[in-house]
């Protein structure tokens, strides 16, 4: 966790490398001796990594294992980010576990990251359906020193962030549906869940918890009928599959970048040029009430412009809009 292994510095160190590294080389560079580092680098292989050793060269990485580990993610993030990691191959769910280290003193930055969740929590009181081996569920935990106004924004400014990062490692072209699902090919591939703890003395936010879920992996074997027509994976619509721990690296690269400067109300350009809801027609469901309108723009602080059939317009900072289809 926040003492790192000497397993997974040396994964980090020989993914940021150019070339080989020498093993007298990196136990210099961690302090330990060449047989901790041999061992170390036995362990990484047993985990998936592949890594070459050559005489009077040393150790090259040449791919990294398939399956989520704290190794293989501290690999894919910049070298210095000491962050801490959960990582778990199963858990209930990764915002739960996220809230409890939160309210326990975890600092910002903080990752929970599952391979599946048995219990996933969706927006709305809805479960979030989190099968292995296929997707990304994780949760950041941000403690940005922030007032309540700029807090507001922060899942909006977590979907831009998190747009962005999947464009950098996939090359795709991630659209927002307003307010936090992002859309590949006009269908969903990764919904975010903001739970936040409020100090209301002091009125500031004590803590959020930034829940995301992403598709990479073909969900074809997994959805079906409503869910397929409505849900895709970045696999199955770019026809090939990505590194998980690439994605999560820059998830959490993206976050922090976002998130230290979401003042600025920066992101919010992106935002809006992302959006993949502005000038459809919606519903929009407030509590049991559904009624008809037209996505009109986003406001300065990342609420939905509507505008209904009598042209009266309206700003949503909450709820829900279901886009009706052409
Ligand atoms: C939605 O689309 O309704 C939001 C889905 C959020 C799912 C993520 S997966 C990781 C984190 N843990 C959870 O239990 N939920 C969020």
């Amino acid at each position: 966790m926040n003492i790192l292994t000497v397993k997974e510095k040396i994964a980090c160190e020989l993914s940021h490398s150019e070339g080989f590294i020498s093993g007298g080389e990196l136990a210099q560079r961690l302090g330990v001796s060449r047989n901790t580092i041999w061992k170390a680098v036995e362990s990484l292989r047993e985990e998936g990594f592949s890594i070459d050793a050559v005489s009077n060269r040393g150790y090259i990485m040449n791919g990294r294992p398939d399956i989520i580990t704290e190794a293989s993610v501290r690999s894919c993030l910049p070298l210095g980010d000491d962050r801490n990691l959960f990582v778990f191959e199963n858990i209930d769910s990764t915002n739960n576990f996220a809230k409890e280290l939160a309210k326990n003193g975890e600092p910002d930055g903080t990752a929970v990251i599952s391979d599946m969740q048995t219990a996933g929590k969706g927006r709305m009181g809805r479960s979030f359906s989190s099968p292995p081996g296929k997707s990304i569920y994780m949760s950041v935990i941000l403690r940005p020193n922030t007032d309540m106004e700029a807090s507001q924004l922060i899942t909006s400014c977590a979907a831009a962030a998190a747009a962005s990062a999947i464009d950098k490692v996939c090359g795709t072209d991630v659209e927002i549906k307003w307010v936090n699902d992002l859309f590949l090919g006009g269908r969903k591939i990764s919904g975010i869940l903001t739970e936040a703890s409020v100090s209301f003395e002091a009125g500031v936010l004590d803590y959020a918890v930034v829940g995301i879920g992403i598709n990479v992996r073909t969900v074809k074997d997994v959805f079906d009928g409503e869910l397929l027509n409505k849900a895709t994976s970045i696999e199955d619509e770019i026809g090939r599959s990505f590194d998980r721990s690439e994605i999560i690296a820059a998830v959490l690269t993206e976050m922090g970048r976002y998130v230290e400067d979401i003042h600025s109300k920066n992101f919010l350009e992106e935002y809006k040029r992302r959006s993949f809801i502005v000038g459809k027609r919606i519903i929009v469901i407030k509590g049991d009430t559904e009624k008809e309108a037209k996505a009109v723009g986003i406001s300065d602080d990342a609420g939905l412009e509507v505008e209904y059939s009598d042209g009266i317009r309206e700003i949503l900072n909450s709820g829900e809009a279901r886009i009706i289809p052409d």
